[in-house]
């Protein structure tokens, strides 16, 4: 199977996805999310700190211009979005290349398809649209690996049913 695809019906959905992720994510995953401004890219990141944990009051904001925010959840989430870094050598200056590769927490990047070359190859891709009122979420490995270990999970309440995908989330262009 090359991926999976589901409507998230609201953003309670796309809340649920990022929390079951949460609780099957470790010290050096990564997830590299695609889509436009306001797919739900950062309603994602929140479910997944909720589910590690995230202390109350702390926030989880897109650090659209601080680059990259730190939480300090269970596991420590790296929080990275890439809408204003202009090439592989700005992340590598500010330590974002060591930081997504040195194994050590999560590492969750917003506009991932605008630096390919900054996500480790056993990232998962995940790419979320606009659909209707709704949005679509798309969810791949680059190399094709299983994604039963994510769909054969209760799921969350608003998700819905996963169907398979020959989509490639990391294809689509990240235009602004
Ligand atoms: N599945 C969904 N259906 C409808 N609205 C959603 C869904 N998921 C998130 N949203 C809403 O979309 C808006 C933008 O979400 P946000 O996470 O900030 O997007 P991004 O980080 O991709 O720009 C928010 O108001 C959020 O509540
Ligand atoms: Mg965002």
């Amino acid at each position: 199977m090359r991926g999976v695809t589901a409507v998230l019906h609201g953003p309670e959905s796309t809340l649920g996805l990022g929390r079951l992720l949460g609780s099957s994510l470790g010290d050096g995953d990564v997830l590299a999310l695609v889509g436009p401004l306001g797919a739900g890219k950062t309603t994602l990141v929140q479910g997944l700190a909720e589910a590690l944990d995230l202390p109350s009051g702390v926030p989880v904001q897109s650090p659209t211009f601080t680059v990259c925010n730190e939480y300090p959840t269970r596991v420590p989430i790296l929080h990275v979005d890439l809408y204003r870094l202009g090439s592989l050598s700005e992340a590598e200056d500010i330590g974002l290349v060591d930081r997504l590769f040195d194994g050590e927490g999560i590492g969750v990047v917003e506009w991932a398809g605008r630096l390919p070359a900054l996500i480790p190859p056993t990232a998962l891709w995940i790419r979320l649209e606009h659909q209707a009122g709704s949005r679509r979420v798309t969810i791949a490995e680059r190399d094709g690996g299983d994604l039963s270990w994510l769909i054969d999970q209760r799921t969350p309440t608003g998700v819905g049913p996963w169907e398979e995908s020959s989509e490639m989330p990391w294809a689509v262009p990240s235009s602004h």
